[in-house]
């Protein structure tokens, strides 16, 4: 399973990275208004950082023109750039063309139903988002959605790739890699809490503790010098 990081924080980045845990990136307009930079800026120094991981920039229009337009931009910015586009109408127009016609890598976003991921790897995605966490908050099981894609993928073989997206907490992650998920995108908060448990903490504060009681090796005696 793939963990991708879902942020546009460089710092965050590069401590996933240096941990050997960051296989992606994705980002999304409001990540991106979080940093107070450019955004093509910014992209691009991400881009460079984890490249040739894979990272997910989002286009703003809203037109199948538009988005088409943006999405030609953006994938000349890195090798490593997979266009995010949402599940509109328009937007699988646009997936199409830049997927079929122009071999771009497509990542359809803001997806909350099982007719919606059907559609996107119809369209020629790379990847499809169903955001869970955005579920769950209204009283629906995200992780079902993900149990019906990644069955229905299998069904036909589509090779979109199901990005576990609006990830939550580290039970999101257990799940989507108990349900066969390729990826799941989290906040680093999340990352970072995969390594904790408890017990882990205490076992090893035990460890030192007892560590502290084991004898020192005795001293070699000093042989005379001939
Ligand atoms: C995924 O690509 C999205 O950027 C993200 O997972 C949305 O998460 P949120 O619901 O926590 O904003």
């Amino acid at each position: 399973m793939k963990f991708f990081l879902d942020t546009a924080m460089i710092e965050e980045i590069k401590q996933a990275k240096a941990w050997g845990f960051l296989d992606g990136i994705t980002t999304n307009p409001s990540l991106a208004a979080k940093t107070g930079r450019p955004f093509e800026d910014l992209a691009k120094e991400i881009l460079k950082i984890v490249a040739p991981a894979p990272v997910s920039l989002e286009v703003v229009a809203t037109d199948v023109d538009g988005m088409i337009r943006e999405g030609l931009n953006l994938a000349q910015w890195g090798i490593n750039v997979v266009v995010k586009i949402p599940m509109t109408e328009a937007g699988m127009a646009a997936t199409q063309t830049l997927s079929q016609k122009h071999g771009i890598r497509i990542n359809v976003t803001l997806v909350f139903s099982a007719n919606q991921a059907i559609l996107a790897a119809k369209a020629g995605a790379s990847y499809v988002s169903p955001f869970i966490g955005r579920l769950d908050d209204v009283g629906q099981d995200g992780m079902k959605l993900i149990a019906e894609i990644v069955d229905i993928y299998k069904n036909y073989s589509f090779s979109t790739q199901v990005l576990v997206a609006s990830v939550r907490h580290p039970m999101h992650v257990t799940e989507a890699a108990r349900l066969g998920a390729h990826v799941a995108t989290m906040p680093f908060g999340v990352l970072r809490q995969l390594f904790k448990h408890p017990l882990t903490d205490k076992g090893l504060a035990a460890f030192l503790e007892d560590w502290k009681k084991v004898p020192a090796p005795a001293k070699q005696p000093q042989t005379s010098k001939v």
